[in-house]
């Protein structure tokens, strides 16, 4: 296992569309615990393949709080097939390092993906789960949660980035 190097905002991979996977072998498998172990260590609840230089659609998740065992999640082709209510919280992410902004979002979502084991389940999430995987299933289609909020938010963002006064 190895800590893998997480690309920042604004790196181009950020913004592109993941491709589909249709080959579940050795190597995806190595980059899934990868991630998985760059994830722990950053530390954050989520990563997606992009994140790492990868534009492939692969996310690990750990929503598990302090008072829950930590329950890794490695999802293939994510795709939200359901989604409803409204829930928000204030988010972060690794490749947006020293900001964090309220983000819109669904309170309960079912995703359709692929396991390693190849095999294809259905997840139904609620709030804090749900929103970590909106997320990340973001970051497969080019989107970062700095897309999500207000024009005028965006612009400070914007601004405090390029004067480097974020932290
Ligand atoms: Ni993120």
């Amino acid at each position: 296992m190895s800590i893998l190097d997480i690309d920042v905002y604004p790196a181009p991979v950020l913004k592109q569309l993941a491709a589909r996977i249709d080959r579940i072998d050795d190597t995806i498998r190595q980059l899934a615990d990868d991630m998985l172990e760059t994830m722990y260590k950053a530390p954050g609840v989520g990563l997606a393949a992009p994140q790492v230089g990868q534009s492939i659609a692969l996310i690990v998740a750990d929503p598990a709080t302090n008072e829950t065992p930590p329950a890794p999640m490695i999802l293939i082709n994510p795709e939200i097939i359901s989604a409803s209510g409204e829930a928000s919280i204030v988010e972060g992410c690794l490749s947006v390092p020293d900001y964090s902004a309220e983000v819109p979002r669904h309170q309960k979502i079912v995703v359709k993906a692929i396991t390693l084991d190849e095999e294809e389940i259905e997840l139904t999430l609620e709030d804090f789960p749900a929103i970590v995987i909106q997320h990340e299933i973001d970051h497969l289609h080019g989107k970062l949660f700095i897309d999500r909020i207000s024009r005028l938010k965006r612009n400070i963002f914007e601004r405090k980035l390029k004067k480097g006064t974020l932290a």
